[in-house]
């Protein structure tokens, strides 16, 4: 008998070009799942992840995904939103504007809520008991000086417990993970030295920090009790005061 937590399992994951995404889309791969991984630019090919290119900047751009999903798939049984845009340089609450606003919004917050929704009604309609990851953020609850982010990835935490206490009783676990300061993707430290200065355990975080975690609340054998809540894979950094980066 196979010991890999997610051996027979059919992930989507979104964002899987992204230091976060990639990295989780290559952990679900190494625990026997079969994984399809989607994002506006392709992820390397060495990782060996079925790719599907998608815009979910475009307003029904989920909804493109998720049929071509299913034709590749069949059933869906775990899906991960890492996806998110890199609007994080130079906005602050008195200077944002409309479209970056939506650009964050529309991928994060709606995109996660409408297409978390119809895979999650795809999983009851089928009979599966499935699982979702939503990836939020520190900053859901702490402000950053990026109102569009920190804005949505708290909404993001509340369509996660909508979801989770909806589809709960067809058995599907909807859960967020927020991760702490990780380099590698789209998020780039400015000073990373001070950075790791303000996080406990001393290091910056990886994407497999977040992916082995990601793994454990997918998994039956870990989190089949799990629903619903937020689990923070920050190095601590949630415990320290937050010093936003622009005055
Ligand atoms: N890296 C961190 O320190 C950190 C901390 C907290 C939360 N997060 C969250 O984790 C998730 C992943 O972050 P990351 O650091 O891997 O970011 P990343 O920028 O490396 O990855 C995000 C991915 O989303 C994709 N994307 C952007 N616009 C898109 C679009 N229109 N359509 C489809 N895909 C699109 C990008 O191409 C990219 O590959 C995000 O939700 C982010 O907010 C990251």
């Amino acid at each position: 008998m196979s010991t890999k937590l997610l051996e027979g399992e059919r992930a989507l994951i979104t964002g899987c070009a992204g230091g976060i995404g990639r990295g989780i889309a290559k952990a679900l791969k190494a625990e026997g799942a079969i994984v399809l991984g989607s994002d506006i630019t392709a992820p390397p090919a060495e990782d060996g992840i079925d790719f599907l290119k998608a815009d979910l900047g475009q307003r029904d751009g989920w909804k493109g995904l998720l049929d071509a999903a299913v034709k590749k798939l069949g059933t869906i049984s775990l899906f991960v939103h890492a996806a998110s845009p890199r609007r994080l340089e130079a906005d602050t609450p008195l200077s944002v504007s409309e479209e970056t606003w939506d650009a964050m919004t529309d991928i994060n917050l709606r995109t996660g809520f409408f297409l978390g929704r119809e895979v999650g009604r795809h999983m009851r309609d089928n009979k599966v008991k499935g699982r979702m990851i939503l990836v939020t953020s520190q900053h859901r609850e702490t402000p950053r000086n990026l109102p569009h982010y920190s804005a949505s990835k708290a909404g993001m935490t509340m369509v996660m417990k909508e979801l989770a206490r909806v589809l709960a009783p067809s058995g599907i676990r909807v859960n967020a993970i927020a991760p702490g300061a990780i380099p590698g993707g789209g998020f780039v430290a400015g000073n990373l030295g001070a950075l790791i200065e303000q996080i406990p355990l001393g290091r910056a975080g990886t994407p497999d920090d977040i992916a082995q975690v990601a793994v454990a609340i997918l998994s039956e054998r870990f989190g089949r009790y799990v629903v619903g809540t937020t689990i923070e894979v920050d190095g601590g950094i949630g415990l320290m005061s937050w010093i936003p980066s622009k005055a």
